[in-house]
């Protein structure tokens, strides 16, 4: 099962051409893909600095590389995208600082879920408390 901060290995096709890389769902990625979104024209400021209740993601930087510091509460993990052959899984109730953004980062996110604001905890303080009241 995949864990949160896992590395994901895409399908890479390499030849003569150039490099073609696939996912699907339900093997690549382990949730049902119903948002995609693309963070770029990226600079010096860190984004995120916010957790989800419920949202599952996967992020693939697939041009120039990014940091990305996961915070289960517990234990944080710093996770670097350089390849666009990897993904990146992070669980629900995660807080994710995303940062060091380098050489045009352009990142794609796969998500479980429609947008919702209130899916948000956007406080860390909050998003401690969420996880004591679990
Ligand atoms: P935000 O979640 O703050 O970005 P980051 O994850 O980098 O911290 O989102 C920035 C803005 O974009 C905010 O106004 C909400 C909006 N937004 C959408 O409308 N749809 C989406 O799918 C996402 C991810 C953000």
């Amino acid at each position: 099962m995949t864990k949160n901060g896992d590395y994901i290995d895409l399908n890479s096709f390499n030849d003569k051409r150039g490099t073609l890389i696939s996912m699907e769902q339900g093997s690549e990625i382990p949730f049902e893909i119903k948002r995609v979104y693309f963070l770029t024209n990226l600079n010096s400021n860190p984004r995120g600095f916010h957790a989800h209740k419920n949202l599952k993601q996967v992020m693939i930087c697939i041009s120039g590389s990014c940091e990305i510091l996961l915070d289960d509460g517990q234990n944080k993990l710093l996770r670097t995208l350089s390849s666009p052959s990897k993904g990146l899984y992070i669980d629900s109730y995660v807080w994710r600082e995303m940062k060091n953004f380098k050489d045009n980062a352009l990142i794609v996110v796969l998500a479980s879920e429609i947008y919702d604001e209130s899916d948000y905890i956007r406080d860390y303080n909050d998003f401690l408390d969420y996880g004591n009241d679990k």
